[in-house]
C-alpha cells in the first residue's frame, strides 16, 4: 500500500500539490503536473516482474504495463492482491506492453553502423501504438474518479487508443483531428471502436486546443499526454528495456518528437529509477524531430534569436516559446510532414521535455521525410513493421552517429513509437526505383 502519492506540480518555484482523485492537467497557475510516490520500492522486485512474465493467466501479470503495478501504484492498492488490483486497473485482456522488448535488427545496425543498437516495436501492442501503455493507466484514473466519458485530441493513434479502451471499458469517447491529416488506418480505427469523431479545420495543435477548450467547459477527462497518469503507464516502455538489459542502462534512449509525452515519460522513468537506487546510470536521450515539425530542435539548437533554450534547474525561458509560437502564427508556418504522427509544431510537454533533456544531458535532432522512409523501409526489411514516424528513429541514430554525437561502441535502445497504418507509405516507396531500399514489383 503506498501513502502519500500525489499530484505536484513541476515547476520547483510552483510546487503545487492535489490529491490523486482531483481531475485536472495542470496546477491552478497552469503548470504541467507529476504523480509523486512518497515510498521508494524496493530493488527486490526486479526478480518479482521477471517472474510475473510466467504470467499462470493474471492478465495483469500478462500486460506489460501493470507487471511493474509497484512503480505506478497511483491507485494505491495492494499490489499482491489479486482481488484488489483486478478490480482497479483497466488493460485489453493483458495486451498491452506484451510483445514489446528492444530487438536486434542487423540490417539498420549495418545501415546506421552501431553493433549495440535495439529497437523495441511499440507498435505491437493492441491498438498499434506505444499509446495504449500510456492509455491504460489513464483510463484507469479515469474509472477510479467515476468518469464515463473520455477526450482526445490526436494525430491518429491517441485517438485509436483511446477508442479502443473505451469500447472495452463500455465508456463514451470524443476524438477531435485534424481534418484530412490523419493516416487512414487510424481514423479507422477510431470509428471501428465507437467514438464520436469531430473534424477540425486545421492541425493536431488546433484540435487539441478545441478538445481541451471543450473538456474545461463541460468538465471533461482529457486522455492526451497532458494528462499525467499517462505518462505513467509510459514509464514502462523504459521499464522493459531495462529489464531486457538486466537494469543495465544503455548509452541512449532514442524517441521520435511530437507533442514530448514520450520524452517526458522516459525522463520521469529514470529520475526515479536512479533517485531509488534501481539503476546506477542515466541513459542521454536523443529525440528526433521532423524537418518539417521541428518547434524542440529549433527552440534546443538556438536556431531562433540565438537562444538555446533549458529546462534550466526548473527556470526555463518560457517567453522565447512563446514568441516562437508568435512567429509561426504570424509566418502562416505549419507543420508540413508525410510522418503525421508527429506533424505537431507545440509541443504540449515541451517543459516536461526540457527537464528530462536536461536531466539526461539529451541532444534533439531532426531528419527529412525521405531519411524517415528510409527508416522505415530498413526496419521492414528485418521483418519488423513500423510507421514513417518512427523511421526517424534510426535515421536520427545514424545522423548522430555521423556528427559522432553517438559513439560507435555505444548501447543504443530506439523506440520504434507505431505499427504502419497507412499502407499507401510503403506501396509508393517500393514503387519508386529512386528510393534507397526499393524493391518495385516486377512487371
Ligand atoms: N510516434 C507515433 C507513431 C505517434 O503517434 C506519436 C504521437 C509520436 C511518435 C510522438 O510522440 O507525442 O510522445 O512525442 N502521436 C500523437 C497522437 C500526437 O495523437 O497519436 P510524443
Amino acid at each position: 500500500m503506498q501513502s502519500g502519492t500525489l499530484q505536484k506540480c513541476i515547476e520547483p518555484t510552483c510546487g503545487l500539490e492535489y490529491p490523486i482523485s482531483d481531475i485536472r492537467i495542470e496546477c491552478d497557475r497552469g503548470h504541467l503536473l507529476d504523480i509523486k510516490y512518497k515510498d521508494t520500492p524496493h530493488t527486490s522486485l526486479k526478480e518479482i516482474f521477471y517472474k510475473r512474465r510466467n504470467h499462470s493467466n493474471d492478465i495483469f501479470n500478462e500486460s506489460g504495463v501493470w507487471r511493474f503495478r509497484e512503480l505506478l501504484n497511483f491507485c494505491q492498492i495492494d499490489t499482491e492482491n489479486f482481488g484488489e488490483y483486478s478490480k482497479c486497473l483497466v488493460s485489453l485482456d493483458g495486451a498491452e506492453g506484451r510483445l514489446s522488448k528492444p530487438y536486434h535488427m542487423s540490417k539498420v545496425s549495418d545501415y546506421v553502423g552501431l553493433k549495440n543498437l535495439l529497437l523495441q516495436p511499440e507498435g505491437y501492442n493492441p491498438s498499434g501504438s506505444f499509446k495504449d501503455n500510456g492509455m491504460s493507466t489513464a483510463v484507469t484514473h479515469a474509472k477510479l474518479v467515476n468518469i464515463n466519458k473520455i477526450i482526445c485530441a490526436s494525430t491518429g493513434n491517441t485517438s485509436a487508443s483511446a477508442a479502443m479502451y473505451a469500447a472495452n471499458e463500455n465508456i463514451e469517447c470524443d476524438v477531435y483531428i485534424p481534418a484530412g491529416e490523419v493516416a487512414p488506418g487510424k481514423l479507422s480505427q477510431a470509428f471501428q471502436f465507437g467514438a464520436q469523431v469531430i473534424e477540425i479545420k486545421g492541425n493536431f495543435d488546433d484540435a487539441l486546443s478545441a478538445s481541451l477548450k471543450k473538456a474545461s467547459e463541460v468538465g471533461g477527462y482529457t486522455v492526451n499526454s497532458v494528462n499525467p497518469f499517462r505518462i505513467e503507464g509510459q514509464k514502462t516502455i523504459v521499464f522493459r528495456a531495462l529489464e531486457q538489459l538486466d537494469w543495465n542502462p544503455p548509452d541512449w534512449i532514442v524517441y521520435p518528437g511530437g507533442a514530448l509525452g514520450n520524452t517526458s515519460s522516459c525522463g520521469k522513468s529514470l529520475m526515479e529509477l536512479y533517485e531509488w537506487g534501481w539503476i546506477k546510470k542515466i541513459p542521454r536521450i536523443a529525440v528526433v524531430n521532423s524537418e518539417g515539425a521541428n518547434t524542440l530542435y529549433t527552440l534546443y539548437n538556438g536556431k531562433f534569436e540565438d537562444t538555446n533554450l533549458r529546462w534550466n534547474k526548473g527556470k526555463p525561458d518560457v517567453e522565447i516559446i512563446k514568441k516562437y509560437y508568435a512567429y509561426m502564427d504570424r509566418n502562416g508556418i505549419r507543420p508540413k510532414t508525410k510522418a503525421t504522427a508527429i506533424q505537431i509544431a507545440k509541443p504540449a510537454n515541451i517543459l516536461k521535455g526540457l527537464r528530462a533533456l536536461e536531466y539526461t544531458n539529451g541532444v534533439v535532432t531532426q531528419v527529412s521525410d525521405q531519411e524517415m522512409m528510409d527508416g522505415m523501409a530498413l526496419v521492414g526489411l528485418n521483418g519488423f513493421d513500423c510507421e514513417m514516424a518512427s523511421g526517424a528513429v534510426p535515421a536520427g541514430v545514424k545522423k548522430l552517429i555521423v556528427q559522432e554525437i553517438i559513439k560507435k561502441d555505444d548501447t543504443v535502445v530506439g523506440i520504434l513509437t507505431g505499427r504502419q497504418k497507412d499502407a499507401s507509405i510503403p506501396v509508393d516507396y517500393h514503387k519508386n526505383p529512386q528510393n534507397r531500399f526499393a524493391n518495385p514489383p516486377r512487371t
